[in-house]
């Protein structure tokens, strides 16, 4: 089956009724939208900030709570013009690109076939094309009050170089020996030329990358170790086993300074797309910074008083990327025997923005549903919803991946106890009151 295929066949819904999804719930639409938007930018609603949140606290869990060899940095977004000097950014971060004479429209050069035809070309429907040049990828800035060459600097294009940069630092402050890791989790800047796909391909997203610090001697063992840790980390967040692949690279696609690199790739509904890379980055960045700062990256093991500089294992995840592939693994559209169809959001409990809805079956209940959700809402992201009738308040929450909702009806008042109607198997259990938080709480906290 061609890739086009196999993504056709896994997703029989279209990609706009998602995004037109995530426009009316509140999860992401376009950046200045009132103005127009701004291609490559978007703004993430009340819905779609907490399932990023969600998203980036499940990762610094794993990457470094759970860990004792890793810590955490949040640097600045705008940092020293050098360190993208030494970085290899300013020279090489760049996409070949033509311009249309015609339509004046800019391409990679690389992705020509999405071209479609000029609109500014009678006759013949075809581009009129320059030469290949390179363009590019840092957003530019000027710090202070003159703009000249001074004054340039660059928004980051990777969150990790400040992690290279602040390598001695963190190790002397935190008492860290190699191996071990600095973490972050922050913006990034790229002017793409084609930003693509929904967010897919922006100009401004947000990374979580890992610049894990091994011996040379240890490069494999870390590899290994940090591509299973990933894969666990996404099988985890409930993708479908079929849509999750790890793609090594080539050794003609490997960076000059790579030894190994592997793509962890998801099968979006428009093909197969990196949404993680784990690389071996060996000596290359602690040297380049050491030769263009003048400072010393190097160590000396305490034990055995060697000197080296140490190697590096990274794994960088794209926060976007993987909020969408969370999105589009759980978007579904059920027909219902009664005709009507569901819209189903089958996002992972620890994912859902909202955890429980709490849900009157009549507005005459509201003040004893009102108590029963102000003490859920103290422990989990609870929602209060008292208008329509019971079934349509039910599709509310299914399509923006409400795993539980509470109904507080007639009977609750003299049996004590309430309904609890799950998600994805519609099931309902009749509960005490007095149990609906250990009820929520053993089924929200399942394998986490
Ligand atoms: N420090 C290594 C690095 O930045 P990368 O492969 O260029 O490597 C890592 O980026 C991840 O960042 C990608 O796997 C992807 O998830 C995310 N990413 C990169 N460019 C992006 C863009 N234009 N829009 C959204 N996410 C992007």
């Amino acid at each position: 089956m061609s890739e086009a295929d196999s993504a056709k066949s896994s997703y029989p819904w279209r990609m706009e009724d998602l995004v037109s999804l995530c426009a009316r719930r509140g999860f992401i639409f376009p950046s200045s939208e009132i103005y127009g938007g701004l291609n490559g930018f978007w703004d993430y609603g009340p819905l779609g900030v907490e399932l990023k949140n969600n998203l980036k606290a499940r990762w610094w869990q794993r990457v470094v709570r759970e860990r004792d060899d890793v810590e955490g940095l949040d640097s600045s977004i705008i940092c020293h013009p050098r360190t993208w000097e030494a970085s290899g950014h300013v020279e090489h971060f760049s996409d070949p690109m033509v311009d249309c004479r015609a339509c004046k429209k800019r391409f990679r050069a690389d992705q020509l076939d999405d071209a479609g035809p000029c609109p500014a070309r009678e006759g013949t429907s075809r581009h009129d094309f320059t030469e290949v040049r390179h363009f590019n990828l840092m957003l530019k800035t000027y710090i202070g009050a003159s703009e000249d060459a001074a004054a340039l600097a660059y928004l980051r294009a990777e969150t990790c170089q400040s992690i290279f940069t602040d390598f001695r630092r963190v190790k002397d402050s935190s008492r860290q020996k190699i191996p071990f890791g600095i973490a972050q989790i922050g913006k990034a800047f790229r002017n793409e030329i084609n930003p693509r796909n929904f967010t897919f391909r922006s100009r401004e997203f947000e990374q979580a990358e890992l610049e894990f610090f091994i011996h040379p001697t240890e490069r494999e063992k870390w590899f290994a170790h940090w591509l299973e840790e990933r894969q666990r980390f996404h099988h985890g967040l409930g993708f479908r086993a079929d849509r999750l692949r790890v793609r090594p690279h080539r050794p003609e696609e490997l960076a000059h300074y790579a030894k190994a690199a592997a793509d962890i790739e998801f099968l979006f509904p428009f093909g197969w797309q990196e949404i993680e890379g784990v690389h071996d980055r060996g000596d290359w960045d602690l040297r380049r910074h050491t030769e263009y700062s003048g400072k010393d990256l190097s160590i000396t093991d305490e034990e055995t008083k060697e000197h080296y500089t140490p190697m590096v294992i990274e794994t960088s995840v794209g926060i976007d990327r993987t909020a969408l592939a969370v999105l589009v693994n759980g978007y579904e559209e059920q027909p219902l025997p009664e005709g009507e169809t569901r819209t189903l959001l089958r996002l992972h409990p620890a994912l859902s923005p909202i955890k429980v809805a709490v849900l009157p079956l009549s507005k005459k209940l509201a003040e004893p549903a009102q108590k029963l959700a102000l003490e859920l809402r103290r422990r989990f992201s609870t929602f209060y919803d008292e208008s329509g009738n019971i079934g349509r308040r039910y599709r509310r929450q299914d399509e923006v991946g409400t795993p539980f909702c509470v109904t507080y009806d007639f009977e609750s008042d003299t049996d004590g106890k309430v309904t609890i109607r799950e998600r994805d198997a519609m099931t309902q259990d009749r509960v005490p009151l007095e149990g609906v938080q250990a009820y929520l709480r053993d089924r929200l906290e399942v394998g986490l």
